[in-house]
């Protein structure tokens, strides 16, 4: 059996603009998607997920989920779940040259699905690289972003960018524009994250964006003003020393920054009620900064902030459901442990 995690990330800056070719800077935080994967004799896919929904699911298949297993949790669920599964397995399959793999896969995790955290960028990157290594083949991280991007632009029908593979694979702070992906060396910023139990639909406020977009040059424009604001923050956090704890000057910018990337997103229409209180009630409880993180339309908000006060106020704001820091995750995908694998079971 072989286990490999990876992380779920914020955006600091730069979400929907990157789908249009500006310029994106997620951040990897320490909550981590967990998959475990043993290769079967036959060609067969057995899932089992904890964590992953509210209730948690097992289902066999072989082949793909085009017949879709009978399992007793909500099928949209289930559905994108292992919809992102079952593109890890062809990824990690065509990259081993083993068609009829098959794989017990569980996975754990614990990042809120849907909510703007990167949730099944995490799953694809770690089942890649558990697959993959269980098959006898070790992928660089770059690889496995690489896969795991193709993994999500299908399940995704060609929405996705690569900026949460791409973080989640590598770790630390990113850079994202179009196909050129840079790490950057950041100091570990204070983030704190507000969750309001929801989750927003990508593709259907993505499409919401591109609608806007096409019809009107103001929000063409407001697109390009994210680019802009991305372009001086990712300035700030590469002139930034890495190995010191960020100084308040460049808390206070990179803040300044963050409130006016959520004023453009809120103008986009991809924020919500629940989103905007839990960005109020992070500035007014001191906060550098606040936004939305991800697709919007519900799921989660990031603020910087040193002090305990944004956690706390966070946990008193009606709508906000859960909070807590994250630490940035330097790692990014990192195999946990590996036990027998294909090495063996080959001799
Ligand atoms: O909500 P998430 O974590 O899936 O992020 C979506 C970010 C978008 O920019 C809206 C789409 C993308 O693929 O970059």
């Amino acid at each position: 059996m072989t286990v490999s995690s990876a992380p779920g990330k914020v955006y600091l800056f730069g979400e929907h603009a990157v789908v249009y070719g500006e310029p994106a800077v997620p951040c990897a935080v320490e909550r981590r998607a967990t998959v475990s994967v043993s290769l079967r004799d036959d060609d067969h896919v057995r899932v089992r997920a904890e964590d992953l929904s509210l209730n948690g699911f097992t289902v066999e298949y072989s082949g793909s989920t085009g017949t879709r297993p009978d399992v007793d949790v909500p099928t949209p669920l289930v559905e994108a779940a292992m919809g992102y599964i079952d593109a890890a397995v062809e990824q990690a399959r065509d990259a081993a040259d083993a068609p009829d793999a098959g794989f017990d896969i569980t996975v754990e995790s614990d990042i809120p699905l849907g909510a703007g955290l990167g949730s099944s960028a995490a799953v694809v990157v770690a089942g890649i690289d558990a697959a993959t290594r269980e098959l006898g083949v070790e992928l660089t991280p770059r690889e496995i972003a690489d896969r795991a991007y193709q993994a999500e632009h299908k399940v995704q029908e060609g929405q996705a960018s690569r900026a949460d593979t791409f973080c989640s694979a590598m770790g630390g702070a990113v850079r994202v524009e179009g196909d050129d992906c840079r790490t950057i060396d950041a100091p570990a910023l204070p983030f704190v994250i507000g969750f309001d139990g929801g989750a927003g639909d990508t593709g259907a406020l993505v499409s919401h964006v591109r609608g806007l977009r096409d019809q009107y040059d103001f929000a063409a424009d407001t697109v390009e003003t994210i680019g802009n604001i991305v372009r001086r923050g990712e300035k700030l956090l590469s002139e930034a020393d890495p190995d010191s704890d960020p100084s308040e000057e460049l808390l206070e910018e990179l803040g300044e920054f963050m409130n006016f990337n959520h004023g453009l997103l809120e103008a986009l229409g991809v924020s919500s009620r629940s989103l905007d209180s839990m960005v109020w009630a992070a500035r007014e409880a001191g906060a550098y900064g606040a936004k939305l993180t991800g697709a919007g339309g519900g799921g989660c908000t990031v603020a910087l902030d040193p002090t305990p006060e944004t956690n706390t106020a966070l946990r008193f704001t009606p709508g906000c459901e859960d909070a807590f820091r994250a630490e940035l995750a330097t790692e990014g995908v990192r195999v946990e442990s590996e036990e027998t694998g294909a090495t063996e079971r080959d001799q």
